[in-house]
């Protein structure tokens, strides 16, 4: 996923698990701003001690994304999180945090790491998604995503996808 971030200054990454990504995005953006969300306690103590560049916040995203402020406007999302196995509760206020990010300025996107070859949720408004890349050697094989403003689409490999969830 690490991939798809560059000429940011600012990444967000959001279910940072054990840190494999996080490890990829210390080593390939090593002066951007990292601030890294992990659900899980025992997980977050461990990145924190892992990555002390990164700001790691524990819990979830959707109830700590307030501490997102003052961005670059060069800001990247990475998520690892599994919406598809996610409570509604969860998926709806978090999918708003993210619109709300990206919807701040139209260069911004976010990059998505699933396994499931259907768009992770439904685009907001004025979003759209791109399927950048599956990695077939993965098991199962898995897709990254990006989703940004509709506006500012620069790819031409990728076929566009917007509501369909
Ligand atoms: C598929 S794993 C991510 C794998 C990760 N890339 C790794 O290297 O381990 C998803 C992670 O998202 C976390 N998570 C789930 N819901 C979350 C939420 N609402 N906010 C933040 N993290 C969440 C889980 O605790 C889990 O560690």
């Amino acid at each position: 996923m690490a991939d798809g971030v560059e000429a940011f200054e600012a990444i967000v990454e959001v279910g940072a698990g054990t840190g494999v990504v996080t490890d990829s995005l210390v080593r390939r953006h090593p002066s951007a701003r990292l601030i890294v969300f992990e659900l899980g306690d025992q997980l977050a103590t461990e990145l924190r001690g892992r990555f002390p560049q990164a700001h790691v916040v524990g819990g979830a995203f959707h109830a700590n994304a307030s501490v997102l402020q003052d961005l670059p406007a060069k800001t990247i999302i990475v998520s690892g999180l599994p919406f598809r196995s996610l409570s509604s509760d969860v998926v709806e206020p978090t999918v708003a945090a993210f619109a709300e990010l990206l919807y701040a300025d139209r260069a911004r996107r976010l990059v998505q790491f699933t396994y499931q070859p259907r768009v992770p949720f439904t685009a907001p408004v004025g979003l759209c998604w791109h399927r950048i890349k599956t990695v077939w050697l993965n098991a199962p094989p898995a897709n990254v995503w990006h989703l940004s403003s509709k506006t500012n689409w620069q790819g031409s490999d990728a076929a566009e996808l917007g509501a369909s969830a």
